[in-house]
């Protein structure tokens, strides 16, 4: 796998596959790669000729009280996991290679209302800096594809929904969350969890399975669905299990409006507090 950190060197590549007629690939990562990342890389080799990543710690993404100089970087690990995924390209620009004239001065892509809630408010301007950075990745890769884990389920539909209406020729993929065997889904964050507090994360996912389940069954029995009073049950449980629930909601699962009576296709999105790491997770369901 080459390493390339700057945009020529990345556009001379890329220009080179595309003459020999070959498809790309996309998956733009924040390194301190796990398995969630590979299987990216995987699916990504699916659907095009050559695969490129991207490492870049987006500045633009962080909150003023998010500890950007804190977070974890490891270039030598994630270069022997790409490599071993059978990654062609990787880019790791810089910040002044990404936002030249800073970040104050930067253009910038705000994608409106799927934004808002939810992490969007938890996050002030998360989603701008994710979706600048997304776009101009994108420019500077031009690939046919990109993949994203459905792990930030919000930032997947931000991202697409950018696609949509810049009119971007490009496919988005998401990759459904690799987990660990208790449910915990894979993240970066989990560093951050002491050992007690990964033995009581997976009351996460557990709970939003609950849910689901509650759902499907008020469904199947044409009963009126307390979408809100049974979202409430659910974040006490998470609550008194030892995590501190940001938000815990069931959505539409393409507009992430609340949910209504009429609604078969949800996605319930929960973030909680545990310990230091702020974890994030969600479910689909289909109601049939
Ligand atoms: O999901 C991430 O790691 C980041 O938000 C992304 C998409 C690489 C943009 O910085």
């Amino acid at each position: 796998m080459k390493t390339v950190s700057q945009i020529s060197e990345l556009r001379t590549q890329v220009k080179v596959w595309r003459q020999q007629g070959l498809t790309v690939a996309f998956v733009p990562t924040m390194g301190n790669l796990h398995a969630g990342h590979i299987s990216l890389v995987d699916e990504a080799h699916k659907h095009a000729d050559k695969v490129v990543a991207s490492i870049f710690i987006n500045p633009m993404q962080f909150g003023i009280n998010e500890d950007i100089d804190n977070y974890p970087r490891t270039m030598v690990d994630d270069q022997q996991k790409l490599t071993a995924a059978g990654t062609d390209l990787l880019f790791t620009p810089t910040p002044d290679i990404i936002y030249p004239k800073g970040l104050a001065k930067q253009s910038f892509i705000e994608v409106p209302n799927i934004s808002d809630g939810y992490c969007g408010e938890s996050r002030p301007d998360h989603f701008r800096g994710v979706a600048t950075v997304v776009c101009k990745l994108f420019n500077l890769v031009q690939p046919d594809i990109a993949c994203f884990g459905l792990k930030d389920y919000q930032q997947v539909q931000v991202i697409q929904t950018m696609v949509e209406d810049l009119s971007m020729p490009i496919t988005i993929i998401p990759v459904a969350t690799t987990r660990e065997e208790s449910g915990l889904a894979l993240s970066s964050r989990n560093g951050y969890l002491t050992a007690e507090e990964k033995a009581i994360a997976p009351v996460l996912q557990k709970n939003l399975q609950w849910l689901a389940e509650q759902i499907s069954i008020g469904f199947s029995q044409s009963e009126s669905i307390d979408f809100i009073g049974l979202s409430k049950q659910a974040a006490k449980v998470i609550n008194d299990a030892g995590l501190h629930t940001d938000y815990l909601h069931v959505c539409h699962a393409h507009t992430l409006q609340p949910a209504s009576e009429d609604d078969t296709q949800l996605v319930i999105l929960a973030a909680a507090h545990c310990g230091k790491a702020r974890l994030i997770d969600n479910l689909q369901l289909k109601l049939t």
